[in-house]
Protein backbone atom coordinates (compact mmCIF):
# COMPACT_ATOMS: atom_id res chain seq x y z
CA UNK A 1 0.00 0.00 0.00
CA UNK A 2 1.62 3.21 -1.14
CA UNK A 3 0.62 6.48 0.52
CA UNK A 4 -0.16 9.60 -2.26
CA UNK A 5 -1.26 13.25 -1.77
CA UNK A 6 -3.38 14.52 1.21
CA UNK A 7 -6.94 14.72 0.42
CA UNK A 8 -7.56 16.87 3.26
CA UNK A 9 -6.68 18.57 6.61
CA UNK A 10 -8.70 18.95 9.49
CA UNK A 11 -8.27 20.70 12.60
CA UNK A 12 -5.99 17.68 14.24
CA UNK A 13 -5.99 15.10 11.22
CA UNK A 14 -5.14 14.46 7.96
CA UNK A 15 -5.89 12.42 5.10
CA UNK A 16 -3.75 11.13 2.19
CA UNK A 17 -4.57 9.27 -0.51
CA UNK A 18 -3.43 5.46 -1.22
CA UNK A 19 -2.80 3.84 -4.61
CA UNK A 20 -5.76 1.91 -3.38
CA UNK A 21 -9.06 4.14 -4.02
CA UNK A 22 -11.25 1.59 -0.73
CA UNK A 23 -8.43 2.92 1.60
CA UNK A 24 -6.97 6.23 2.86
CA UNK A 25 -4.45 7.19 5.29
CA UNK A 26 -5.39 9.18 8.30
CA UNK A 27 -2.59 10.68 10.04
CA UNK A 28 -2.98 11.94 13.87
CA UNK A 29 -1.12 15.70 14.05
CA UNK A 30 0.02 17.02 17.61
CA UNK A 31 -2.44 19.68 16.63
CA UNK A 32 -4.77 20.58 19.51
CA UNK A 33 -7.89 22.40 19.16
CA UNK A 34 -10.49 24.06 20.81
CA UNK A 35 -13.30 26.62 20.41
CA UNK A 36 -13.92 25.23 16.70
CA UNK A 37 -10.52 26.13 15.39
CA UNK A 38 -10.08 29.32 17.26
CA UNK A 39 -7.04 28.05 19.43
CA UNK A 40 -4.88 25.57 18.14
CA UNK A 41 -1.60 24.54 20.11
CA UNK A 42 0.85 21.42 19.69
CA UNK A 43 0.87 18.96 22.62
CA UNK A 44 3.54 16.75 21.88
CA UNK A 45 2.92 13.22 21.79
CA UNK A 46 -0.39 13.73 21.03
CA UNK A 47 -0.45 12.48 17.47
CA UNK A 48 0.84 8.82 18.71
CA UNK A 49 -1.75 8.42 21.83
CA UNK A 50 -4.62 9.39 19.88
CA UNK A 51 -3.45 7.26 16.99
CA UNK A 52 -2.74 4.16 19.36
CA UNK A 53 -5.91 4.86 21.46
CA UNK A 54 -8.28 5.07 18.34
CA UNK A 55 -6.74 1.64 17.66
CA UNK A 56 -7.16 -0.07 20.13
CA UNK A 57 -11.18 1.12 20.77
CA UNK A 58 -12.07 0.76 17.27
CA UNK A 59 -10.98 -2.78 17.65
CA UNK A 60 -12.35 -3.58 20.45
CA UNK A 61 -15.52 -1.86 19.09
CA UNK A 62 -15.10 -4.06 16.09
CA UNK A 63 -14.72 -7.22 18.53
CA UNK A 64 -18.50 -6.09 19.48
CA UNK A 65 -19.67 -5.99 16.21
CA UNK A 66 -20.10 -2.39 15.48
CA UNK A 67 -18.72 -1.75 11.67
CA UNK A 68 -15.71 0.43 11.58
CA UNK A 69 -13.67 2.21 9.15
CA UNK A 70 -10.41 0.79 10.81
CA UNK A 71 -8.05 -1.44 9.11
CA UNK A 72 -4.86 -1.44 10.94
CA UNK A 73 -2.12 0.78 12.44
CA UNK A 74 0.46 1.59 9.97
CA UNK A 75 2.74 3.39 12.42
CA UNK A 76 2.94 5.51 15.45
CA UNK A 77 0.89 8.40 13.89
CA UNK A 78 -0.98 6.80 10.83
CA UNK A 79 -3.98 4.44 10.32
CA UNK A 80 -5.58 2.61 7.33
CA UNK A 81 -9.02 3.19 6.72
CA UNK A 82 -11.48 2.83 4.84
CA UNK A 83 -11.80 5.57 2.10
CA UNK A 84 -16.04 6.90 2.97
CA UNK A 85 -18.16 9.35 2.07
CA UNK A 86 -18.86 11.14 5.47
CA UNK A 87 -22.25 12.52 6.65
CA UNK A 88 -22.05 15.93 8.03
CA UNK A 89 -23.36 15.52 11.20
CA UNK A 90 -22.05 14.71 14.74
CA UNK A 91 -23.42 12.15 17.17
CA UNK A 92 -23.55 12.97 20.33
CA UNK A 93 -24.59 10.81 23.63
CA UNK A 94 -24.32 12.28 27.01
CA UNK A 95 -24.68 9.81 30.22
CA UNK A 96 -23.88 12.72 32.64
CA UNK A 97 -24.37 16.40 32.18
CA UNK A 98 -21.38 18.63 31.12
CA UNK A 99 -19.93 21.18 28.78
CA UNK A 100 -22.72 22.75 26.09
CA UNK A 101 -25.82 20.79 27.38
CA UNK A 102 -25.31 22.64 31.23
CA UNK A 103 -25.02 26.01 29.29
CA UNK A 104 -27.84 25.48 26.87
CA UNK A 105 -30.33 24.24 29.65
CA UNK A 106 -28.92 25.07 33.06
CA UNK A 107 -28.75 21.90 34.52
CA UNK A 108 -26.50 20.71 37.17
CA UNK A 109 -23.02 19.54 35.92
CA UNK A 110 -22.44 15.87 36.62
CA UNK A 111 -26.05 15.39 37.23
CA UNK A 112 -26.79 11.56 35.81
CA UNK A 113 -29.08 11.60 32.74
CA UNK A 114 -31.19 8.83 32.72
CA UNK A 115 -31.73 7.62 30.21
CA UNK A 116 -28.88 9.19 28.06
CA UNK A 117 -29.48 11.99 25.82
CA UNK A 118 -28.76 11.73 21.98
CA UNK A 119 -28.08 14.99 19.73
CA UNK A 120 -27.36 15.94 16.39
CA UNK A 121 -24.52 18.85 15.44
CA UNK A 122 -23.97 19.96 12.16
CA UNK A 123 -20.59 19.43 11.33
CA UNK A 124 -19.46 23.06 10.43
CA UNK A 125 -16.59 24.99 12.09
CA UNK A 126 -17.95 28.16 11.02
CA UNK A 127 -21.44 28.17 12.24
CA UNK A 128 -20.18 26.59 15.26
CA UNK A 129 -21.08 23.24 14.98
CA UNK A 130 -25.05 24.12 15.66
CA UNK A 131 -27.51 21.55 17.41
CA UNK A 132 -29.72 20.12 14.58
CA UNK A 133 -32.37 17.57 14.52
CA UNK A 134 -33.76 15.13 12.06
CA UNK A 135 -36.38 16.88 9.94
CA UNK A 136 -32.82 19.62 9.20
CA UNK A 137 -31.38 16.30 8.26
CA UNK A 138 -34.13 15.04 6.10
CA UNK A 139 -34.90 18.52 4.85
CA UNK A 140 -31.04 19.57 3.61
CA UNK A 141 -30.34 15.66 2.41
CA UNK A 142 -27.66 15.61 4.83
CA UNK A 143 -28.66 11.65 5.27
CA UNK A 144 -31.49 9.25 4.80
CA UNK A 145 -34.03 8.38 7.53
CA UNK A 146 -32.30 4.92 7.28
CA UNK A 147 -29.12 6.10 8.11
CA UNK A 148 -30.28 8.57 10.61
CA UNK A 149 -31.68 5.45 12.65
CA UNK A 150 -28.42 3.46 12.03
CA UNK A 151 -26.22 6.03 13.15
CA UNK A 152 -28.22 6.36 16.40
CA UNK A 153 -28.90 2.85 16.93
CA UNK A 154 -24.61 2.60 16.34
CA UNK A 155 -23.85 5.56 18.68
CA UNK A 156 -25.73 3.35 21.57
CA UNK A 157 -24.34 0.32 21.01
CA UNK A 158 -21.02 2.35 21.20
CA UNK A 159 -22.20 3.66 24.59
CA UNK A 160 -22.70 0.21 25.73
CA UNK A 161 -19.74 -0.95 25.19
CA UNK A 162 -17.81 1.73 26.16
CA UNK A 163 -19.35 2.70 29.11
CA UNK A 164 -18.45 -0.74 30.48
CA UNK A 165 -14.91 -0.71 29.00
CA UNK A 166 -13.79 2.67 31.14
CA UNK A 167 -16.16 1.70 34.22
CA UNK A 168 -14.18 -1.64 34.62
CA UNK A 169 -10.70 0.64 34.37
CA UNK A 170 -12.93 3.30 37.34
CA UNK A 171 -13.98 5.76 34.81
CA UNK A 172 -17.04 7.45 33.82
CA UNK A 173 -18.16 7.65 29.95
CA UNK A 174 -19.47 11.62 30.17
CA UNK A 175 -20.09 12.00 26.33
CA UNK A 176 -18.78 11.34 23.84
CA UNK A 177 -18.95 12.38 19.74
CA UNK A 178 -19.15 9.70 17.24
CA UNK A 179 -18.99 10.65 13.21
CA UNK A 180 -20.47 8.36 10.56
CA UNK A 181 -19.78 7.51 6.56
CA UNK A 182 -20.93 5.64 3.84
CA UNK A 183 -18.85 2.24 2.38
CA UNK A 184 -19.56 0.74 -0.35
CA UNK A 185 -23.65 1.42 0.38
CA UNK A 186 -22.98 0.85 4.27
CA UNK A 187 -22.48 2.90 6.95
CA UNK A 188 -19.26 2.55 8.69
CA UNK A 189 -18.19 4.54 12.35
CA UNK A 190 -15.36 6.99 10.91
CA UNK A 191 -13.19 9.45 12.50
CA UNK A 192 -11.70 8.66 15.80
CA UNK A 193 -12.14 7.66 19.35
CA UNK A 194 -10.05 9.46 21.52
CA UNK A 195 -10.15 11.55 24.39
CA UNK A 196 -10.12 14.67 22.29
CA UNK A 197 -13.76 13.57 21.24
CA UNK A 198 -15.12 12.64 25.20
CA UNK A 199 -15.35 13.54 28.49
CA UNK A 200 -13.76 11.00 31.03
CA UNK A 201 -14.00 10.96 34.54
CA UNK A 202 -12.68 9.35 37.12
CA UNK A 203 -14.74 7.32 39.27
CA UNK A 204 -13.52 8.37 42.58
CA UNK A 205 -12.60 11.55 42.08
CA UNK A 206 -14.18 13.32 38.69
CA UNK A 207 -11.13 14.80 37.86
CA UNK A 208 -10.96 15.84 34.30
CA UNK A 209 -9.16 12.76 31.90
CA UNK A 210 -9.88 14.68 28.28
CA UNK A 211 -10.07 17.24 26.24
CA UNK A 212 -11.59 19.52 28.90
CA UNK A 213 -7.82 20.03 30.47
CA UNK A 214 -6.83 21.72 27.03
CA UNK A 215 -10.17 23.77 27.16
CA UNK A 216 -10.28 24.66 30.81
CA UNK A 217 -6.44 25.43 30.93
CA UNK A 218 -5.98 22.71 33.29
CA UNK A 219 -2.58 21.52 32.29
CA UNK A 220 -1.45 17.88 32.58
CA UNK A 221 -3.16 17.01 28.66
CA UNK A 222 -1.20 13.94 27.63
CA UNK A 223 -0.59 12.51 30.93
CA UNK A 224 -4.42 12.77 31.43
CA UNK A 225 -4.73 10.80 27.84
CA UNK A 226 -1.92 8.63 28.89
CA UNK A 227 -3.19 6.99 31.60
CA UNK A 228 -6.49 6.72 30.33
CA UNK A 229 -4.58 4.61 27.60
CA UNK A 230 -2.59 2.64 30.45
CA UNK A 231 -5.81 2.21 32.74
CA UNK A 232 -7.33 0.99 29.33
CA UNK A 233 -4.63 -1.45 28.09
CA UNK A 234 -3.97 0.44 24.90
CA UNK A 235 -0.21 -0.19 24.23
CA UNK A 236 1.54 3.30 24.37
O1 LIG B 1 -19.38 20.69 23.78
P1 LIG B 1 -20.35 19.59 24.06
O2 LIG B 1 -20.72 19.45 25.51
O3 LIG B 1 -21.58 19.67 23.18
O4 LIG B 1 -19.60 18.25 23.63
C1 LIG B 1 -20.16 16.97 23.81
C2 LIG B 1 -19.10 15.93 23.53
O5 LIG B 1 -18.77 15.93 22.16
C3 LIG B 1 -17.78 16.16 24.27
O6 LIG B 1 -17.24 14.91 24.65
C4 LIG B 1 -16.90 16.85 23.24
O7 LIG B 1 -15.53 16.55 23.45
C5 LIG B 1 -17.39 16.21 21.96
N1 LIG B 1 -17.28 17.10 20.81
C6 LIG B 1 -16.33 16.88 19.83
N2 LIG B 1 -16.24 17.69 18.75
C7 LIG B 1 -17.07 18.74 18.60
C8 LIG B 1 -18.04 18.98 19.57
C9 LIG B 1 -18.11 18.16 20.68
O8 LIG B 1 -15.58 15.92 19.93
N3 LIG B 1 -16.96 19.50 17.52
Amino acid sequence: MQKLQQLYAGKAKSVFATDDQDYVVLSFRDDTSAFDGERIEQLSRKGEVNNKFNAFIMEQLGKAGIPTHFEKLLNANEALVKNMKMIPVECVVRNVASGSLVRRLGVEDGMELNPPVFEFFLKNDALHDPMVNEFHIATFGWATDEQVQRMKALTFEVNQVLKKLFADAGMILVDYKLEFGVFKGEIYLGDEFSPDGCRLWDAETRKKLDKDRFRQGLGGVIEAYEEVAQRIGVPL
